[in-house]
């Protein structure tokens, strides 16, 4: 059996070259690494192995030689850089960690958007950006990880809506967009979720001055709103009847003063000298 031996064959070599792959740098790991350490600055030299010569190998095994990340099978699959009061921007080529099954860079003071590269992040199972400075949309095309568990957004300053699309993770269990500059309505993928998928509360919408829909409370500041705008029509209104008034009883005093006045020129017109 000629075919028998060489899938034998086969198979030593692949083993051999999957061992050898995985004991070796993964070129896409690296330009995560890089483009990421330069996107990001760290004033505080708080990541002082990340270093191009980590880059290039930050996982052998298990073990990680970065600061943050976790290894498993020679790739990265953990990358927790909280706290670290890292500034500048999440590179779009942190997708090329395409092992990745948790981000958490959060209580940071990152800016600029989420990018939406992290579609590509197929794996990724929690993304954790909370309290940093983040700007821009919240991405629709995080629909696309199917894994997500965790999407913690709370404290940035995110605009825009709240993509409908994200209502298809179907395995999601937190999802916090708290605290941020989104706008319009709540949609019922998310705020009223249906079957036995987990419910999130207001705890995860509150302080968004534009968002609306249940499971908000209905528009507790517009109300306070257009309280005050009735007690201003209010005031308004009676201030400038008050004016007018007082000004129709000027002119009506003086309308009366000239004819009185009038009427006395004529009166001592009419009347003989003495
Ligand atoms: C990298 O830094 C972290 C914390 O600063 C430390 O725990 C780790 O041992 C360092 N790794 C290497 C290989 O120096
Ligand atoms: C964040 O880091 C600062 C300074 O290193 C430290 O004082 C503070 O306790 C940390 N906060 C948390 C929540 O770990
Ligand atoms: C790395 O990420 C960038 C940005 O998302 C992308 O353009 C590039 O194709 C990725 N490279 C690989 C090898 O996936
Ligand atoms: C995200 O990170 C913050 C700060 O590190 C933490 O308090 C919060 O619990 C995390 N979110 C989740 C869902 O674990
Ligand atoms: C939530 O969904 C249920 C079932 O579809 C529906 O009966 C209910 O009216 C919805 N609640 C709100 C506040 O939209
Ligand atoms: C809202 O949900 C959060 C997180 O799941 C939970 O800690 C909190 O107790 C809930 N609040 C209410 C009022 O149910």
């Amino acid at each position: 059996m000629g075919i028998w031996g060489l899938q034998q064959h086969l198979a030593v070599a692949l083993l051999l070259f999957l061992s050898t792959a995985t004991a070796t740098a993964d070129p896409n790991d690296e330009q995560c690494l890089t483009h990421l350490s330069q996107s990001l600055t760290d004033p505080f030299n708080n990541l002082q192995n990340w270093t191009q010569t980590t880059f290039a190998s930050p996982c052998q095994g298990l073990t990680s030689f970065l600061h943050g990340a976790t290894c498993n099978n020679g790739r990265i699959y953990k990358l927790s850089l909280t706290n670290l009061s890292l500034k500048g921007t999440i590179s779009p080529f942190l997708s090329n960690c395409t092992n990745l099954q948790s981000l958490d860079l959060s209580s940071n003071q990152i800016t600029g958007p989420i990018p939406p590269d992290l579609q590509f992040l197929v794996n990724l199972a929690v993304l954790n950006l909370s309290s940093n400075r983040l700007s821009g949309p919240v991405p629709q095309q995080l629909a696309s990880c199917a894994y997500l568990n965790v999407i913690d957004l709370h404290d940035n300053q995110l605009s825009g809506p709240i993509p409908l699309q994200l209502g298809l993770l179907a395995r999601l269990s937190v999802f916090d967009v708290s605290n941020n500059r989104l706008s319009g309505p709540i949609p019922a993928s998310l705020g009223n979720r249906t079957g036995n998928l987990p419910r999130f509360n207001a705890s995860s919408y509150e302080g968004n001055k534009g968002l609306f829909g249940y499971p908000l409370a209905p528009m507790k500041s517009k109300e306070g709103l257009s309280i005050m705008a009735i007690v201003g029509i209010g005031l308004g209104s009676g201030l400038v009847s008050l004016v007018l008034s007082f000004a129709g009883v000027c002119i009506w005093l003086r309308v009366t003063e000239q004819k009185s006045a009038d009427e006395e020129g004529k009166i001592s017109q009419l009347m003989p000298e003495y």
